[in-house]
């Protein structure tokens, strides 16, 4: 019997990438994709539990869900309601306790028993929880895709984490690293671009830590990798992320020195411009490590565009720690980037470390350092005006006869297009730089890069 998944996916790609895989997973078992929870037979919440803010969206949501499915019985129907990814992991019997009304409760690493999960749901059970981390890989249970992902496909190559940086829940949620052997994740590729794919962004909460079997049962590094998808019929970009600084080695500087498809962008967190605080955070490195890294990257490729995270209001954070962290990024100067208040995360050691921050001075030193990052953006998207570019289109915009897409170094692109080049990498010359995007017309000429003109 046909039904309908609605999939809500909060926090990173790798979500993104897991909720793809989750209706893929549904999909033999009838159901097709939902736009909204009020046209679903189930609703599954894919969660985020990276700072507080995040997880406690879920909870919000999941009252509104239930009052849907108070509804929905009233008429005889039902309304299946799952919680999946890090919230599901890291406090599967809370949400049981908070949300009784919630059927089932999977973490990132167990998904794959999703259908025998709803199956036992639907018999009217107790509530499920499966949050093992399970000795047998996921990946090794999931079907091909189902459908199509579009011009741009996120593709898991690594999972998990063993760097243990003190502020962070990710090794808890998403367990150890792990990597995906060599031949599964080409196999995926390929299928993809045949799929109509022509960007791939490989993902990992460490993806930089690549080191999946290769041919012989040697291990090969993401430069490697790289350089083997790179040569795939159909692939124009290829994009990675998220890396730390420490797993950047020489081969992967020079994958992008060497390799056309890489595309020129790189999100690479440092996290604070202060030793301390990074000693303290247990990143293993210096801010002077990481201005080095930087340094090696400009002269492998010298135009690539840089993003960052940064967490702000870290436990002990003194006026001159948060005065480092904006001279680091006066000097690396980022094209774009991300920042957080530190948000205490239980469970973590930062979250009992003495000097835990007042609210007000972490918001007072977001606004600063968002002020300068943001002034950072529109400075690089207008240093863009008149460049040439390469753009894929991804799909169309708000205005009528508008198409989006992405420049190489990431930027949003929109401009007038026929929507039948949905999908192609077009030249366009870039009119407008904006505070988050920029406004382009499409050209007749070659790209000035000329690399991977469609
Ligand atoms: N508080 C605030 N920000 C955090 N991040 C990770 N953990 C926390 C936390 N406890 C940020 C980091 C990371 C990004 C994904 O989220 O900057 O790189
Ligand atoms: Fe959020 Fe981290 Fe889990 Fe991604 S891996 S969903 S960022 S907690």
């Amino acid at each position: 019997m046909a039904k309908k998944l609605f999939v809500k996916t909060y926090g990173c790609q790798m979500n993104a990438y897991d909720s793809a895989r989750m209706a893929d997973l549904m999909a033999p078992q009838g159901y097709t994709l939902a736009a909204a929870a009020e046209e679903a037979d189930m609703v599954i919440l894919n969660t985020c539990h990276i700072r507080e803010k995040a997880a406690e969206k879920v909870y919000s949501e999941l009252g509104r869900l239930r009052a849907l499915k108070r509804t929905r019985r009233a008429r005889g129907g039902d309304l299946v309601i799952a919680v999946a990814g890090c919230v599901a992991q890291a406090e599967g019997e809370e949400v049981r306790r908070r949300a009784p009304w919630v059927d089932l409760v999977v973490g990132p690493q167990a998904f794959h028993r999703l259908p025998e999960l709803v199956a036992g749901a639907a018999s009217g059970g107790a509530s499920a929880i499966a949050t093992d981390f399970p000795g047998a890989a996921k990946f090794d249970h999931l079907p091909a895709e189902a459908t199509g992902r579009g011009p741009s496909a996120f593709l898991t190559v690594q999972e998990g984490c063993d760097k243990f940086c003190t502020f962070c829940v990710v090794p808890y949620t998403r367990g150890a690293e792990y990597s995906r052997p060599v031949a599964e994740v080409t196999t995926e590729a390929a299928r993809l671009l045949a799929g109509g794919s022509r960007e791939i962004t490989l993902l990992g909460q460490n993806v930089n830590a690549y080191h999946g079997s290769g041919p012989a049962g040697r291990p090969w590094g993401l430069a490697r990798l790289i350089r083997g998808l790179a040569d795939l019929e159909g692939l124009t970009r290829l994009r990675y992320t998220t890396s730390h600084p420490l797993d950047m080695d020489a081969e992967l500087i020079a994958a992008h020195a060497e390799v056309p498809a890489l595309a020129p962008y790189l999100h690479l967190p440092v996290q604070s411009g202060s030793d301390a605080v990074l000693a303290a955070m247990g990143r293993k490195h210096r801010a002077g490590d990481y201005l080095r890294l930087v340094e090696r990257l400009r002269a492998a490729r010298p135009d690539l565009a840089l993003s960052g995270d940064f967490i702000v209001g870290f436990p002990g954070e003194s006026d001159a720690d948060f005065a480092a962290t904006l001279a680091l990024v006066r000097e690396v100067g980022y094209a774009s980037a991300y920042s957080f208040k530190y948000s205490a995360r239980p469970g973590t050691p930062a979250a009992e470390l003495p000097g835990q921050l007042p609210e007000a001075l972490k918001a007072a030193r977001l606004a600063e350092l968002q002020s300068l990052l943001e002034a950072q953006q529109l400075a690089f998207n207008r240093a863009c005006e008149g460049r040439r570019l390469e753009v894929l289109l991804e799909r169309p915009g708000r205005q009528p006869g508008q198409l989006v897409g992405r420049s190489p170094y990431m930027q949003a692109v929109h401009l007038q297009a026929p929507p039948e080049l949905t999908g192609q990498v077009v030249n366009v010359t870039i009119e407008r730089g904006l505070a988050n995007s920029l406004a382009a017309r499409l050209t007749e000429e070659p790209d000035e890069l000329g690399a991977d003109a469609a």
